[in-house]
């Protein structure tokens, strides 16, 4: 049954992600641009992973200033790495078109919506559409029949590993805001190619086949789910959805594989065309896939360097640079033998021009780093050959196991010296050994990088402690300290001792405490948070650090003499001398950020930075090492500049101004619409939060 789609089939991507957008901003959503793919001010989560990761505070309620939010997220996620190139619609960087409520609109408004946009807007015809629900959800199920009109027969129940979000959240956790889900099956009217179904008759959702597709999921964020268990209303009972671009535009395209769209074929056939040049090797067509893993690995990649990631040996760094080597060892596969993957970066760039400007200006830096990484890991290939081929006759014991490599050895060897499962069972087999097998390995690299898997888990992002929900019930925090003062009045609102709420602490004895206002400056943007003093009508305080909770800012104390209580006002005394080295290095770290884009190039990125009252750090990405000379330019300019005591200003403006007087904002930075510019002199002009 080959059925033709009756909509417009010329739609293109660009105009998919702004149809969405105008779409819920007319229904009185703020649309707010893609979050950096390094989660702003989120440590527990290693990449963005879903349009509402940027909204945790909203749907925690500790920020409550907007109800409605509309966006288009930059996502990567690495779960399903293996399948991607195996499958018509698996990726790892994507890109999420989602609504959310905050407390506002619920499941009737979302489900109508969400029909309203694919059968309205874009003009699917609704007998294409299914939805499925979760088991219970007779809500949603009443919706989709009464309100929708979807014959039941369309209307497909699943458990919670498909309809609830996160995924087994009522059995498995994480604690924290949660839902079950309603999701919008696509039906191409056809199997997927190659593919039999293997009942036609009872064809639905989810049926191997790959007749249909899921295009968007509705998450109804009602539970807050408690340790015990057990699933507790919120107050609030909010809204998140998600909707892969990519798979829209193949619905809409009328194509069954997202690496048939207009996102994806310019970089296919820029990977084509360059292995005709580059390798005369013809192409099998059994090797498409190998193309479809270089075509998404790249994008993620660039967009990935772009949002300030560089590769390493831990954390974001470590998946970055495993990700370009499975790329490269793609197109080794195919037939590349030098490096490749970074000629591919400008059609990534312009392909992504209207919506990701910056990909195009970046595009040199971003091809910069992926060279010299790629340039290493060839290297690399060549020198750890012959130290793996080493270590699997040295490893492998003569008296027992004779002739295999243990699983453990090689799981270590890869996580040592990133040699590939098929590059070890290729030269275990030159050697005459048995490799392991390829799920021994995985088990035992599995045990291996554990530590690293706990951290980069997404249903973290609503772990939250304590602290996190006794100040969600608090009014955000005044904070009083761009100014020169640095001493204030101010109310205890709140005191918190061991994680639980108490009304007074007495010496000696740590407590946190929140304040209405306050001129200490809490730690944002690599500065340190200040320390200092309270002195209240009955004690003495040491503040040891200043920390943001959402918005509300924690004054992690000592409490020296005396005592403390609620509704007490105290004088806030930040420590001067501490903040004035503090800010004394920050304006040093703008000075080194300027040297550097003047002596080795605009292409200088600040991936990160500390800035502490004793010393500051800036990471940037250049994509190789400086050189004698040139750190003696930048240091002489970064000095030059400092005894030149050049002004230091700051205006407020709205972000776009800000960007037409050339100001540096940081890669993967979010700020909001009105924001600072600190300027010293003529050198330095950035966006920036801190105190100078
Ligand atoms: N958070 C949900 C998801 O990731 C919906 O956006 O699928």
């Amino acid at each position: 049954m080959v059925r033709q789609a009756h909509h417009d089939r010329t739609m293109t991507s660009n105009q998919l992600r702004k149809e969405f957008l105008e779409f819920f901003r007319a229904k009185g959503h703020t649309v707010v641009s893609s979050d950096s793919l390094v989660p702003t001010g989120d440590p527990s989560l290693l990449f963005t992973g879903a349009g509402m990761n940027q909204f945790k505070e909203y749907f925690l309620g500790l920020k409550r200033d907007m109800r409605r939010a509309a966006s288009c997220q930059k996502c990567f996620r690495t779960g399903d790495v293996e399948q991607v190139g195996q499958t018509p619609s698996h990726l790892t960087f994507f890109e999420m078109l989602g609504n959310f409520s905050f407390g506002d609109y619920f499941k009737k408004e979302a489900i109508l919506w969400a029909w309203e946009f694919m059968t309205g807007r874009l003009g699917i015809a609704p007998d294409r559409l299914w939805a499925t629900v979760y088991e219970s959800d007779e809500e949603a199920v009443k919706v989709w029949k009464e309100a929708v009109k979807v014959p039941e027969g369309r209307i497909v129940r699943f458990g919670a590993k498909d309809n609830f979000w996160p995924s087994n959240a009522p059995t498995e956790g994480p604690n924290g805001p949660c839902g079950p889900c309603s999701e919008l099956h696509y039906d191409y009217g056809r199997c997927m190619v190659g593919k039999v179904c293997p009942d036609p008759a009872k064809c639905r959702p989810g049926c191997p086949c790959g007749r249909f597709v899921e295009v968007w999921n509705l998450v109804f964020t009602q539970y807050d789910r408690q340790s015990d268990g057990s699933l507790k209303d919120l107050p609030a009972k909010n809204i998140d959805t998600g909707m892969g671009l990519e798979r829209l535009t193949a619905v809409m395209q009328d194509k069954m594989s997202v690496f048939e769209t207009d996102l994806f074929e310019p970089i296919i056939e820029a990977v084509v065309q360059l292995l005709r040049q580059e390798a005369p090797a013809v192409l099998k067509k059994d090797q498409r896939s190998f193309v479809c893993t270089i075509a998404d690995h790249v994008r993620a990649l660039s967009f990935l360097i772009s949002d300030g990631v560089v590769p390493s040996n831990e954390g974001r760094g470590y998946v970055l640079r495993m990700l370009l080597r499975k790329a490269v060892r793609a197109g080794r596969v195919i037939g590349f033998s030098k490096p490749f993957l970074y000629k591919l970066v400008p059609a990534v760039a312009k392909g992504m021009e209207q919506a990701y400007p910056e990909l195009i200006q970046r595009r040199e830096s971003i091809a910069g780093v992926i060279l010299s990484e790629e340039e290493r890991f060839l290297q690399m290939l060549e020198e750890k050959m012959p130290l793996l081929e080493q270590e699997i006759r040295g490893t492998v014991q003569p008296e027992h196991d004779r002739r295999a490599l243990h699983a453990e050895a090689a799981a270590r060897f890869y996580d040592t010296h990133g040699l590939s499962y098929e590059e070890i069972a290729e030269a275990c087999s030159r050697e005459g050994v048995q490799s392991p097998s390829r799920e021994d390995f995985e088990k035992a690299l599995e045990v291996l990088q554990a530590q690293s898997k706990a951290n980069s888990a997404f249903g973290a992002i609503f772990a939250r402690d304590k602290l996190t929900e006794l100040v969600a019930r608090l009014q955000p925090t005044q904070f009083l300290g761009y100014g020169q003062e640095l001493t204030a009045q101010a109310k205890t609102l709140c005191l918190v001792q061991e994680q639980r709420s108490v009304e007074e602490v007495r010496a000696p004895a740590p407590v946190e405490v929140m304040l209405e206002r306050s001129p200490f400056y809490g730690e944002s943007g690599g500065q340190v948070g200040d320390a200092g003093r309270l002195q209240g009508p009955e004690g003495k305080l040491e503040v040891l650090d200043t920390q943001w909770v959402g918005s509300v800012l924690v004054h992690r104390a000592k409490v020296l003499e005396g005592k403390i209580g609620v509704g007490e006002t105290v004088t806030a005394s930040v420590d001067g001398q501490r903040r004035r080295r503090t800010a004394q290095n920050h304006t040093a770290t703008h000075l080194l950020h300027a040297a550097l884009r003047k002596v080795l190039g605009d292409h200088v990125m600040q991936a990160g930075s500390l800035v502490a009252p004793d010393h500051l750090r800036l990471d940037f990405s250049h994509g190789k090492g400086l050189g004698a000379q040139q750190r003696e330019s930048v240091e002489s300019l970064v000095n030059e500049w400092i005894s030149a005591s050049l002004p230091v200003s700051v205006a407020l403006m709205p972000l776009e101004q800000a960007r037409k007087t050339g100001a540096t904002a940081l890669f993967g930075e979010k700020y909001g619409s009105e924001v600072r510019v600190v300027s010293i002199g003529e050198v330095s002009k950035e966006l920036c939060g801190g105190t100078h």
